[in-house]
C-alpha cells in the first residue's frame, strides 16, 4: 500500500488510530496471541525504576503500558495525540495523568521524567529525530527509555513465517475492523530507520548505552538507552 507522505502523515495517523480504537485491544490481544502483555511487562521491567518514578508514555493508545507501569509502583503520564484511543484510556481508570499532545511537542518541563517508554508507536511518529529530541529533554540525567517495536526476525525459517502472518494474514482478519488499518500496519514497518540509524539517531539525541533486545525470535525489539 502507498504509505501517507510526511506531510499528511501525523492527520492520516491520529484519524485511523481514532476510527479503530474501540477495538484497538481486542486486536492486539488476537494478533500477538496475548503475548503483548508480556511484552510490554519486559519494557517496563527493563527500567528497574524505583517506586514513585515518573514514567512517561508516548503514543500511550489505549493505556497498556501505563497500566504496567503503575502495577510496577510508578507514577505514569499517557501522552497522545488519537482523543478516541485516550478516550478509552480513561474509561480504564488507570491511576495515571493522560494528556492529549504530540509526541513531538512535549507538554513537559526539562529534566522532570525518570524513563520514557513507548509501546508500537515510533514508526507512527512523523519526525522521529524529533522525538527523541523531547525524549532527551524531558528526562533528568541517567533517565532511561524503554521502546518496544515491530521487527523482523533474521532466521531465514522464522522470516518467513513472519511475513506470511504479519503481511497477508493479519491485514486479512483486521479488514473486518478497518481494511486501511491493518493494512497500514505491516508496511508502517518501512517507516522505521534500520537498527545503525535508529542508534545513530539516540546518540545523537544525547542517549548512551544503547541496547536492543530480540523478543519473540526477533519479531519484535526492545530498545533501551540512558539519557
Ligand atoms: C500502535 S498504537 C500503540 C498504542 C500503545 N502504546 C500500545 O502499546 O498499545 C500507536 C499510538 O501512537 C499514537 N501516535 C501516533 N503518532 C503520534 C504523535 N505524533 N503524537 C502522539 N501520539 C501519536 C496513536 O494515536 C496511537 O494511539
Amino acid at each position: 500500500m502507498k504509505l501517507p507522505e510526511p506531510e499528511n502523515k501525523a492527520a492520516v495517523v491520529e484519524a485511523m488510530f481514532d476510527r479503530i480504537a474501540p477495538r484497538y485491544d481486542l486486536m492486539n490481544r488476537l494478533m500477538t496471541f496475548g503475548l503483548d502483555r508480556r511484552w510490554r511487562h519486559e519494557a517496563i521491567s527493563a527500567l528497574q525504576a524505583a517506586r514513585g518514578a515518573l514514567v512517561i508514555d508516548l503514543g500511550c493508545g489505549t493505556g497498556d503500558l501505563c497500566a504496567e507501569a503503575v502495577r510496577a509502583g510508578c507514577r505514569a503520564v499517557g501522552v497522545d495525540f488519537s482523543a478516541r484511543m485516550l478516550k478509552i484510556a480513561a474509561s480504564r481508570q488507570i491511576a495515571c495523568e493522560l494528556i492529549r499532545a504530540d509526541a513531538g511537542v512535549l507538554p513537559l518541563r526539562d529534566a522532570s521524567a525518570d524513563a520514557v517508554v513507548s509501546g508500537f508507536a515510533l514508526r507512527n511518529f512523523t519526525d522521529l529525530a524529533a522525538v527523541f529530541r523531547e525524549c532527551s529533554r524531558v528526562l533528568r540525567p541517567s533517565g532511561k527509555i524503554s521502546f518496544l517495536e515491530v521487527d523482523t526476525p533474521s532466521a531465514p525459517l522464522l522470516r518467513f513465517g513472519h511475513r506470511i502472518f504479519f503481511n497477508h494474514v493479519v491485514p486479512q482478519i483486521g479488514k473486518f475492523v478497518d481494511r486501511y488499518a491493518y493494512a497500514y500496519l505491516p508496511s508502517s514497518v518501512e517507516y522505521l530507520p534500520c537498527e545503525e540509524r535508529l542508534m545513530e539517531m539516540l546518540r545523537a539525541a544525547g542517549f548512551r548505552s544503547l541496547a536492543k533486545r530480540r523478543l519473540m525470535g526477533g519479531a519484535v525489539q526492545l530498545v533501551t538507552a540512558l539519557r
